[in-house]
C-alpha cells in the first residue's frame, strides 16, 4: 500500500511501519449541536466549545459525508490533517485521525509535530505524491482539514477552528460549507475507533501508525511547499542579496505556524542571519498575542521598523539603522505585513507594487508575465489602476480567498482562457498567486525582496540601497496613490451591528442620495451593495458589503465601504474601509489616517455610528 511504504525524499531517516495497533470501528450515538454553520474561512469557535462532547466529532462527521457527497459517493483515499499550533491543536489532530480512520480513508498524511501553515498545506495537496517527493508535482490527496482560526488569538478561553481545503488546494466554496452546516442539523451518530494508538506526532518523518485498515504517515511539513517556493522565485539571487552590505531583514513569526517555515527558508535555506526572526517558534497561546499582522497587533515589529501605529514614521529614529525589509505572518502563515525602514506598505499598495513589478518575480517573467490579477472588493483600487496601465485583466471579488481559488483554476473552463500566473491580495493583509490556493504570506516578503533584489542589482556593496520607500513612491508618483485605511468595531451587539448595516441600505443604498447633505465639502455621489456572480461557475453571493462613494471637492473619487467581518468566534465586527484617491505627488507624503480624517468623520456621521452602538471609536485602526 502507499501509506505503507512512504518515505521523505529530504530526512535521513526513512523509517517504515513502526507501530502497528489497530482500533475497531465503533459508532456513536449523538444528537445535533446549533451553530455549526463556517464561515468566511472555517467554523471558528471558542476553544471550551471545541472540547464539549461530541464537538469535533460531529463537524468532523458531517465533514466527511460532505467530502464523499461531492466525490461521488466513493470514500476519499488520502486526507492531510494539519494546524497552526494552536491550543487543542494535538488532542483534536487525535480525534479526526479516528474519525477518518474509522469512515475508511486510507491515508492520513499528518505533518510531523502536527504544525503547517496553511499554504504549506496547500501546497501538499497540489503537490504531494504518494511517494512523497511530489516529482512529478501531482498531487494525490483529495483534500486537508485545517486546524485554525488564523489570526484569532488561541489558548484556553481563546479560538479553535477547522476549515476544509479541497483537491485543488483550495478552502471548499459555500455550496461544500452550507450542505456540511445542514448535516449539522440532522447528525445522529459518528464512527470512530476504539482503543486507538495514539499517534506520536514527533515520531521521525516517515513513520507510519495502522488503525484500522488505515495507514497513517508522520510526513515532512516543508518539502512541497519548499519546492512551490523554489519554483516562485531565484534562490541563488536571494541568497546574494541577502548577503549585500545594507541589507537586513526582520520577520515577526506572532508564535504561529509560520515561523518554522520563515526559519527554514530565510535562514536554512537564504542564509540571513538568525536575528532576522523574532517570535518565530509556534506557542498554543502565540505568547498571549493577537497574531493579526497589522498595525495594530505587531506592535512591536511596527516599532522596530521605525513606525508608529498609525503607519508613519517615528521622526526621532535613524532610518539607516532599520531593517531594509520587515514583515509579519499571521497566526497560520498565510497573511504578511510588509513595511521598509520608516515606511509602511498597505496590503491594497503591496499588490499594486507586486503587479507592476511582476519582472523582479521569476514566477510571472519566466511564463510571460501576468495574465490576470484580482482583488476583494474592499481593497483599494491600486491594483486596478496598474492592471488597466498594463492591459492587465483585473477582477473584483467579494471577501474571501475562495473566490480567487476559481478565477486560478478557471483555464479552459472561463471563455478559453487560462488566467494565470495570477495574483491576487486583500486589504486584510494577503496576498498570493497561483502557486498554491491560499494566500501565503511568506510568498509575500520573497516577492518583496526579489523587487529589492532587482531594484538594487547595480547598486554598488557598501553604497545606499535603494529602499521600499523609494520603490513605493516612484510607483505613487506615476499611478496616484490611494489613501486607505480600516476602522474595525471589534465586540459589538450583533444587532446593533445588524442595525448600522440595515440603516445603510434602507437610508441610502435604497434611498435618495441625492437628497443627503454631508456636512463637510465631501459629497455623497452614490450608494450600493455589493453582490458577485462567479464568471467560473455562475454562483451568485449577495449582501458583500455596502458601499458609499463620495467625490472631493479636487474631482478625485473617494468611498467608504461598510461590511461585517465573517471570522470572529462570538459578536459581530463592524469593518469600515476608507479609501481617497490623490493624484497630485505633492500630497502623497501625508499620513493615511490624517488624509482619510475628514472622510472617516464624515461616514461615521452619516451611518450613525455612535448612536447605534455606542462606540465613539474603533478597537482597531489599521
Ligand atoms: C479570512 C479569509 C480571507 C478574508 C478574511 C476576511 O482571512 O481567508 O480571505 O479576507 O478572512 O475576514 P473578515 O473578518 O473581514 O470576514
Ligand atoms: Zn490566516
Amino acid at each position: 500500500s502507499r501509506g505503507g511504504s512512504s518515505t521523505s525524499s529530504t530526512s535521513s531517516i526513512a523509517l517504515q511501519s513502526t507501530a502497528t495497533t489497530s482500533g475497531e470501528v465503533i459508532v456513536v450515538s449523538t444528537t445535533p449541536i446549533p451553530e455549526m454553520r463556517p464561515g468566511t474561512s472555517g467554523l471558528r469557535k471558542k476553544v471550551e466549545v471545541w472540547q464539549g462532547e461530541h464537538y469535533v466529532e460531529n463537524f468532523i462527521q458531517c465533514l466527511i459525508d460532505t467530502a464523499v457527497e461531492k466525490n461521488g459517493g466513493k470514500m476519499l483515499d488520502t486526507i492531510i490533517v494539519a494546524g497552526d499550533g494552536r491550543y487543542h491543536n494535538s488532542e483534536a489532530i487525535q480525534t479526526i485521525t479516528q474519525l477518518l480512520a474509522a469512515n475508511g480513508v486510507n491515508n492520513i498524511w499528518i505533518p510531523r509535530n502536527g504544525i503547517m501553515s496553511t499554504p504549506a498545506v496547500s501546497a501538499v495537496i497540489r503537490r504531494r505524491t504518494a511517494s512523497g517527493d511530489g516529482s512529478d508535482g501531482q498531487g494525490v490527496a483529495q483534500g486537508g482539514i485545517v486546524l485554525t482560526a488564523s489570526h484569532n488569538p488561541g489558548g484556553p478561553g481563546e479560538d479553535f477552528g477547522i476549515k476544509y481545503n479541497e483537491g485543488l488546494g483550495q478552502p471548499a466554496g459555500e455550496d461544500f460549507t452550507e450542505a456540511l452546516y445542514e448535516k449539522t442539523l440532522s447528525i445522529s451518530s459518528y464512527k470512530t475507533v476504539s482503543n486507538s494508538p495514539v499517534v506520536d506526532l514527533s515520531a521521525p518523518i516517515g513513520t507510519v501508525y495502522k488503525i484500522g485498515s488505515s495507514s497513517v504517515t508522520i510526513i515532512d511539513p516543508f518539502q512541497n511547499y519548499l519546492d512551490t517556493l523554489k519554483e516562485c522565485f531565484d534562490f541563488n539571487q536571494l541568497k546574494e542579496f541577502g548577503k549585500k552590505e545594507g541589507f537586513k531583514m526582520l520577520f515577526d513569526g506572532m508564535h504561529g505556524a509560520g515561523g518554522i517555515f520563515a526559519k527554514r527558508v530565510l535562514i536554512d535555506e537564504l542564509g540571513l542571519p538568525e536575528s532576522s526572526l523574532m517570535r518565530c517558534n509556534p506557542l498554543p497561546d502565540f505568547g498571549k498575542c493577537h497574531p493579526d499582522p497589522n498595525l495594530t497587533y505587531a506592535s512591536e515589529l511596527v516599532e522596530k521598523m521605525g513606525l508608529l501605529p498609525d503607519g508613519s514614521a517615528t521622526t526621532s529614529v535613524d532610518v539607516a539603522s532599520l531593517p531594509t525589509l520587515g514583515a509579519a505572518n499571521d497566526g497560520d502563515g498565510d497573511r504578511n505585513l510588509v513595511a521598509g525602514a520608516g515606511f509602511f506598505v498597505t496590503p491594497s499598495d503591496s499588490m499594486a507594487l507586486i503587479c507592476d513589478n511582476w519582472a523582479s518575480i521569476p514566477q510571472f517573467a519566466s511564463r510571460g508575465g501576468l495574465k490576470g490579477v484580482a482583488r476583494s472588493m474592499p481593497s483599494s483600487a491600486a491594483l486596478d489602476v496598474v492592471a488597466s496601465a498594463r492591459n492587465i485583466p483585473c477582477f473584483i471579488t467579494p471577501t474571501g480567498w475562495k473566490f480567487f481559488g476559481n478565477l486560478m483554476s478557471s483555464k479552459e473552463m472561463f471563455d478559453g482562457k487560462d488566467y494565470t500566473p495570477f495574483l491576487c491580495g486583500e486589504e486584510s493583509f494577503g496576498t498570493g498567486s497561483d502557486h498554491v490556493r491560499e494566500k501565503d504570506g511568506l510568498w509575500a516578503v520573497l516577492a518583496w525582496m526579489s523587487i529589492l533584489a532587482k531594484a538594487n542589482e547595480s547598486v554598488e556593496n557598501g553604497a545606499t540601497l535603494v529602499g521600499v520607500k523609494e520603490i513605493v513612491e516612484k510607483h505613487w508618483a506615476t499611478y496616484g496613490r490611494h489613501f486607505y485605511c480600516r476602522y474595525d468595531y471589534e465586540g459589538v451587539d450583533s444587532n446593533d451591528a445588524n442595525k448600522v448595516m440595515e440603516f445603510i441600505r434602507e437610508n441610502y443604498v435604497n434611498g435618495d442620495t441625492a437628497s443627503i447633505k454631508t456636512e463637510s465639502d465631501i459629497k455623497l455621489a452614490d450608494a450600493i451593495e455589493f453582490s458577485y456572480t462567479d464568471p467560473v461557475d455562475g454562483s451568485k453571493t449577495s449582501k458583500q458589503g455596502l458601499i458609499l462613494n463620495f467625490s472631493l471637492p479636487s474631482g478625485d473619487p473617494a468611498r467608504v465601504v461598510f461590511r461585517l467581518s465573517g471570522t470572529g468566534s462570538s459578536g459581530a465586527t463592524i469593518r469600515m474601509y476608507l479609501e481617497q484617491y490623490e493624484k497630485d505627488a505633492s500630497k502623497h507624503g501625508m499620513s493615511a489616517p490624517v488624509a482619510l480624517k475628514e472622510l472617516a468623520e464624515e461616514a461615521l456621521r452619516l451611518v450613525k455610528m455612535e448612536e447605534t452602538t455606542g462606540r465613539d471609536s474603533p478597537t482597531v485602526i489599521t
